[in-house]
């Protein structure tokens, strides 16, 4: 079917991808089980898109053509956010190569430059989300990952993909957090999204997914073929189960934001929560430039409660806080990143609201913090 431009996001996500309709088909066909296709005979592969389930699978193909009219480029989907961003990396970078990486993103994306990067001979350089930044000269790839996590800084997308085009270098934004519908960094600017399709893209915490969307053939191409040789692709299932829920993601991310706004409000004015973090939240450090760079606030947010045992007291309260890593999901979920090996404090939490009833959770939290369950 796909979209008009002039849609809204609402409509762009329920359109996005599908086929043209059909009497008799469904509106987004099954997902389409297969390693080898039946070939021609006589042309072989040339003559179908589907010659073999590594490289193809036109369940995958809808996938990417809905994810692609959302980011506005070109897509490639992966096994997870990880495979994506690692994909990336290995199909751009060579020997001798710089990369600047945050040092405030994703911690396994950091452990990968350290561990596998460095060691094939690719220099790897740190900067935080909000800067200062190294120069980029002589530098072939920044990768920025805005809104940052956990921490949630902003960096400025199109003041930096600026200055690295400036000197040469290509910029790839982790828009994760912020979602195609938060966020559009190929308008900002950048050459290259890479994502997680985990988290709120798809958003019911039953699949892992990863993507990179691009307008140059430049990029896609190594990408494509970076995924074929390696096999990073996702399986059929969790392809149509991502683009079914990819039909929701808008009026997901409407409730997610609107709690996580409430939220960030609600701990902001308690004397026994700090460092409240939210992008939306007037006053927050990134809020200017989230208000000028994103189109819809994230519904994640972090905070500090001092201690690993207050964290737990909390979660152990909270009847709809779920303790789980990731983020993004239905259910609003809290995760104590330092256990995961995290540079945060003891006490710092990453919330991820769900699409709970906002007065639901603002009464849960709010017991939660007292210690007690909510009346
Ligand atoms: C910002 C960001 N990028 C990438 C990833 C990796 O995604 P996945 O877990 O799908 O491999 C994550 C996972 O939490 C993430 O938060």
């Amino acid at each position: 079917m796909g979209t008009d431009s002039a849609d809204g996001d609402g409509t762009r996500c329920v359109r996005a991808g599908l086929p043209e309709p059909a009497p008799g088909q469904p509106f987004l066909p099954g997902p389409v089980f297969a390693a080898p296709y039946h070939l021609d005979p006589r042309q072989g592969p040339a003559a179908t898109p589907n010659g073999y389930g590594r490289p193809d699978n036109p369940t995958r193909r809808l996938l990417e053509a809905a994810i692609g009219e959302l980011e506005g480029g070109d897509v490639r989907v992966f096994a997870s956010g990880q495979a994506a961003i690692t994909g990336l990396l290995l199909a751009v970078l060579r020997p001798g190569d710089t990369v600047v990486l945050p040092a405030d993103g994703y911690f396994p994306v950091r452990a990968f430059a350290t561990d596998t990067l460095a060691g094939i001979g690719v220099r790897v350089l740190f900067a935080p989300t909000v800067g200062p930044y190294p120069s980029f000269a002589g530098v072939r790839l920044v990768l920025l990952e805005s809104p940052a996590n956990p921490g949630l800084d902003v960096a400025d997308v199109p003041a930096l993909a600026a200055a690295a085009h400036a000197a040469g270098a290509l910029v790839a934004v982790d828009n994760t957090t912020a979602t195609p519908l938060g966020q559009r960094p190929l308008d900002l600017g950048a050459d290259v999204v890479v994502a997680s399709g985990t988290k709120a893209l798809t958003g019911h915490s039953d699949l892992l997914l990863g993507y990179v969307a691009t307008r140059s053939a430049g990029l896609l191409d190594p990408v494509t073929a970076w995924r074929t040789m390696t096999g990073a692709v996702p399986g059929a299932f969790d392809a149509w189960l991502a683009h079914r829920s990819l039909a929701t993601l808008d009026l997901r991310l409407a409730r997610q934001s609107a709690n996580a706004e409430a939220l960030a409000r609600l701990l902001a004015g308690r004397p026994d929560v700090t460092g409240v973090r939210w992008p939306g939240l007037p006053g927050d450090p990134a809020y200017a430039l989230a208000s000028a760079q994103l189109r819809r606030m994230p519904g994640v947010l972090s905070f500090d409660l001092g201690d690993a045992e207050r964290v737990a007291r909390f979660l152990t309260a909270s009847r709809l806080v779920a303790a789980a890593t990731s983020f993004g999901g239905l259910h609003t979920t809290a995760d104590r990143r330092a256990q995961w090996g995290d540079d945060t404090p003891p006490g710092f939490v990453r919330l991820s609201c769900g699409v709970e009833d906002t007065a639901d959770l603002v009464a849960d939290v709010t017991a939660a913090l007292q210690g007690r369950a909510p009346c």
